[in-house]
């Protein structure tokens, strides 16, 4: 099932001393005819031929409950899925991941964000820095939180503004809105991403400086959009304040990996929170970017959001493959993805609170996966990562549901839904929860009539996931749940789940515009828009 090793052998690009290439494997080619053979059946069928076939296709863990039993597989897909996964150099990235091995080769670095919430992780340089960074932003959540942490004037904070994009802000500002049943009602919290000048504007317009803490979420701390609009807010502050050295004052905290990068601006050591580059961006929720979420729902619930987090780790690690629901989740995205020509996963939580969760598995999903080269620095000859997309239910039913029903196109659901929620009120909830169940199985079974319009065809696959509470625990095990998803994946199709380089040309070329605007070698349709919006 391998090809020769055409290459030097370095981690990760050989698997069992073969160039590995998932296409080029028994399981890929059996997969490929069982798409052939059963992509007609009928998913119904499957329950009548196997009357446990619930049980025989969910996984319970702990508060967490996914059922697969919708999907278009039975045994022997499930089978050769498992084998795909089993030949695959999954497991061992996992192990090297969970150690802290070098993984992501093309920045030379290990992907530890799992470290963040093992406290007994196995290297006591890491797990004394972790312990250290947690503790720090504990320290500082509380003072926020008791009113210790005092602005320009002796005020208490009551304004969090978070500037971040990307991980530095889709990962706090889903999580905060998701737990905002825990959160501290005195203190109201703000997210600034977009380089558009108007939200800032806005907000500033909004603010009192002293009671406000501004806090700059820079993984690199180069971002050009975090770094303007941080420039913008310290301006505004010196402005109203008429303090000299405006980011000396409590009012700033920078949280980076680059730590010289945030003195250089000028914000005192005392008041940057670090975190290592072992860190991706998008799985940094876990570190110091969690910190307007810790001064929310305050350390310990911050602790328990870890928790969760940690336990879907030791199932990843220790759960069979048919029990694993991460790799089973996993698997069965790539059955659609490169065996039945699905494009996109929809994400579709009934819960309000989870209205920024499609935004983050988003980046999750299609930074990580969203690549064309495989370890060894060839072109894959397979699809890699779907399309994310979605929005909370019942809002998207009213909207995009209707190609999910009697559309052409072939799109997995993810519906994810909160047992009880004690935010919602009863009537409220259990029509929410019904129009959740009622989606997937009228996605499933779909309905006949004469009228051609009227013909609901059915056999649309979903995936249902249950948390029996929103709490930090379960949204812990849910976010950490894709997280090892996509892993699995990125593994299977032999990627680099862990760098973005697809988004640096757009970046450079911003800064070419900008600087160069009369820059000759640019295409004739960019000039004319350049000079269209008055750029040149
Ligand atoms: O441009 C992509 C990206 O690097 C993301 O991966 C990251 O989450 C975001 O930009 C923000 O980066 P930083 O935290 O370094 O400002």
């Amino acid at each position: 099932m391998f090809s020769e090793p055409g290459l030097y052998l370095v981690y990760g690009y050989v698997h069992m001393n073969k160039v590995y290439n998932p296409s080029d494997s028994d399981a890929w080619r059996a997969l490929q005819k069982l798409a052939m053979e059963y992509r007609n059946d009928y998913i119904l069928d499957y329950f009548d031929g196997d009357s446990e076939r619930v049980d025989h296709y969910s996984i319970d863990l702990d508060g967490l409950y996914a059922d697969f039993s919708k999907h278009l597989i039975n045994d022997e897909i499930r089978s050769h899925l498992q084998q795909l996964a089993e030949h695959s150099p999954l497991y061992e990235r996992r192990d090297a991941m969970f150690a802290g091995e070098s993984i992501n080769n093309t920045e030379h670095r290990a992907a530890l964000h799992t470290a963040l919430r093992d406290p007994d992780f196995d290297n006591e340089d890491v797990a004394t820095l972790v312990v250290k960074q947690l503790q720090q932003m504990s320290d500082v959540a509380d003072k926020i939180r008791t009113g210790r942490w005092l602005g320009v004037n002796g005020d208490p904070i009551k304004h969090i503004v978070n500037i971040g994009i990307g991980g530095s802000e889709l990962s706090p500002k889903m999580a905060l809105e998701a737990l905002r049943e825990f959160a501290d009602t005195e203190l109201s919290f703000h997210f600034i991403s977009n380089v558009d000048g108007e939200p800032l504007k806005t907000l500033l317009g909004r603010l009192d400086p002293g009671s406000t803490l501004f806090i700059i979420s820079s993984k690199s701390f180069t971002t050009k959009e975090t770094m303007l609009n941080a420039n913008t807010a310290i301006a505004w502050f010196e402005q109203q304040t008429d303090i000299a050295e405006p980011l000396g004052a409590p009012n700033f905290i920078a949280i980076t990996a680059s730590h010289d990068a945030a003195l250089n601006l000028g914000i005192p050591e005392s008041q940057i929170l670090s975190f290592s580059d072992w860190v991706g961006g998008r799985y940094s929720l876990w570190s110091a970017i969690g910190l307007s979420v810790c001064i929310a729902i305050g350390p310990t619930r911050f602790h328990e959001l870890l928790a969760g987090a940690e336990q879907l780790d030791e199932h990843f690690m220790h759960a069979p493959i048919q029990e694993n629901l991460p790799i089973q989740l996993a698997l069965i995205g790539i059955w659609y993805n490169n065996f039945l020509n699905a494009e996109s996963l929809a994400v579709i939580p009934y819960c309000e609170r989870l209205t920024f969760l499609p935004d983050f598995l988003q980046q999750l999903d299609m930074e990580s996966n969203g690549k064309q080269t495989t370890l060894t620095g060839s072109l894959t000859d397979y699809d890699t990562g779907p399309i994310v997309w979605g929005q909370t239910g019942t809002n998207g039913q009213h909207a995009f549901f209707q190609l999910l029903h009697q559309g052409t196109r072939l799109v997995p659901v993810d519906f994810i839904g909160v047992i009880s929620d004690a935010m919602s009120t009863d009537t409220h909830h259990r029509t929410l929860l019904a129009s959740m169940l009622a989606q997937s199985a009228a996605l499933l079974t779909g309905e006949d009539n004469e009228q051609p319009h009227q013909q609901y065809p059915g056999n649309k696959p979903s995936t249902t996931i249950l948390l029996n509470t929103l709490t930090p625990y379960h949204l812990g095990m849910l976010l950490a749940l894709y997280e090892h998803k996509v892993f699995c994946q990125g593994a299977i199709w032999n990627i680099n789940s862990f760098d973005q380089w697809g988004v640096e040309l757009g970046k450079r070329i911003t800064t070419e515009l900008l600087n160069n605007p009369k820059n000759q070698t640019l295409d004739p349709s960019t000039k004319a828009l350049l000079k269209r919006t008055n750029l040149d």
